[in-house]
């Protein structure tokens, strides 16, 4: 039986995917003995908090090869420039701001602080993506942010005006360390905020291939508050974003700094409505999985028939638990394209299907091709206008298995 992390509330479990490998854990030559953890999600009905029931050790997700670099992505770049615009904005009228990312990758936001003179510290343990943000000019503490990083922060650098991250506080098992960490690092009139992958967008739409190691949590606003009240904090406000297939923006402030915005109890509502708070909503998510897994696996079975060629486009983490959880193997997809240098001529985990370059997709125009990297779908099409013109199909899979 799995107990909450936040709270210590006995867990309801939604779906188990079985055996898994490393979502991000690409492999230079195939062998067998990958490590594999039991992949389970679970709710928790005490305090909403939606979890993995087992974890994997944080080093061996974030370590100096991590492969996921955050500016492979246009889209994202110009999302994290707004980002960085907001919180210039929000710290105008401060004499001299302090910004504080953690999770910064390569730089993708705190490069535009820095380029305005702004104090920043990004906190990032992966050395090879950290390495990239030294170079843009980015103050890198290369750690685990936790309890003591926030002390050791203080002691060099003083509090700060503003925290963020981005796709991060989800992978961060030991939320109660870390918001323990932020009520100390933060002013008392600072602000926190951060974005992660929607739980309203993920069961609605049933994109169950979030669901991999490093997203240890499934965040709601109902969740997020709850956690936050129990650190002295409270929800201030919600923005929902269009990224990585929905994404939610939560604004956190310490207790008693004004009001939740009317936005942000519309979003509260229309969780409730949904029934996030509920084990009963979640119960169908299985059955929706298998379905999407069992079309999917007909489609590819007769255009492999048809054509004897089918590519993959994004070796994406996301993937992992696609390819794992419905057995699609080099047996079905030839190669996956990518653009992330130290991911070609690997192999993808578990599953073992080769990585090639974008150079290598192009000349071989393939016929069909299923895009991993949905979340990146206008860009990606954007960019293949010249490929769909010669004939190439995309097959992608959400909210149901379509080929355009
Ligand atoms: N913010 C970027 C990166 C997201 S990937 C974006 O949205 O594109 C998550 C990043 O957080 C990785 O680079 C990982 O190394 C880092 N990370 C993981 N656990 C962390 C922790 N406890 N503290 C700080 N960074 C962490
Ligand atoms: P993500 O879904 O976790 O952001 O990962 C996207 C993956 O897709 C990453 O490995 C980079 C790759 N990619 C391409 O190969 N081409 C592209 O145009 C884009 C946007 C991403
Ligand atoms: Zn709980």
């Amino acid at each position: 039986m799995y107990k909450c992390k936040i709270c210590g509330n006995e867990l309801n479990i939604i779906m188990s995917f079985g055996k898994m490998p490393i979502a991000n854990g690409f492999i230079s030559s195939i062998s067998d003995d990958e490590f594999l953890y039991d992949l389970i999600l679970c709710f928790c009905p005490n305090c909403f908090m939606v979890q993995l029931g087992e974890t994997v050790k944080p080093q061996m997700m974030f370590n100096d090869n991590y492969h996921f670099i955050s500016s492979t992505s246009k889209v994202m770049a110009e999302h994290f420039e707004d980002m960085a615009k907001e919180i210039i904005d929000h710290v105008s009228d401060k004499k001299s701001p302090f910004v504080v990312e953690i999770g910064c990758n390569d730089g993708i936001m705190l490069k535009h602080i820095a380029a305005q003179k702004i104090k920043q510290i990004g906190i990032e343990p992966s050395k090879n993506v950290a390495q990239l943000a030294k170079e843009k000019g980015i103050n890198v503490i290369e750690e685990f942010f936790n309890l003591n990083t926030a002390e050791k922060i203080i002691r060099d650098y003083g509090k700060a005006d503003v925290i963020c991250g981005a796709n991060v506080f989800c992978h961060i098992e030991d939320l109660n360390s870390l918001f323990a960490g932020i009520n100390l690092l933060l002013k008392d009139n600072g602000i926190l905020f951060f974005e992660d992958p929607y739980l309203l967008d993920i069961i609605e739409k049933t994109s169950f291939d979030q669901i991999y190691d490093e997203h240890v949590y499934y965040f709601s606003g109902l969740s997020i508050s709850e956690l936050a009240r129990r650190h002295n904090m409270q929800l201030a406000d919600m923005a929902h974003q269009d990224v990585h297939g929905g994404s939610m923006r939560y604004y956190i402030k310490k207790d008693g700094l004004g009001a939740i915005t009317d936005r942000a109890k519309e979003c509260l509502s229309q969780e409730k409505a949904f029934g996030l708070q509920k084990i009963e909503s979640y119960l169908d998510f299985k059955d929706k999985v298998d379905r999407i897994c069992q079309d999917l696996k007909t489609t590819l079975a007769k255009i492999k028939q048809e054509s004897n060629r089918i590519a993959g486009y994004g070796a994406t983490s996301k993937s992992t638990t696609l390819l794992n959880y419905a057995q699609i193997g080099p047996d079905i997809i030839d190669y996956i394209s990518d653009i992330t240098p130290t991911k070609i001529n690997k192999y993808t985990p578990g599953t073992h299907i080769p990585i090639r370059s974008h150079e290598f997709f192009t000349a071989d125009n393939p016929p069909y091709t299923l895009l991993f990297a949905w979340n990146h779908k206008e860009e990606i099409l954007k960019k293949e206008k010249e490929y769909r013109k010669r004939g190439g199909k995309f097959i992608t899979y959400f909210p149901q298995v379509s080929i355009e």
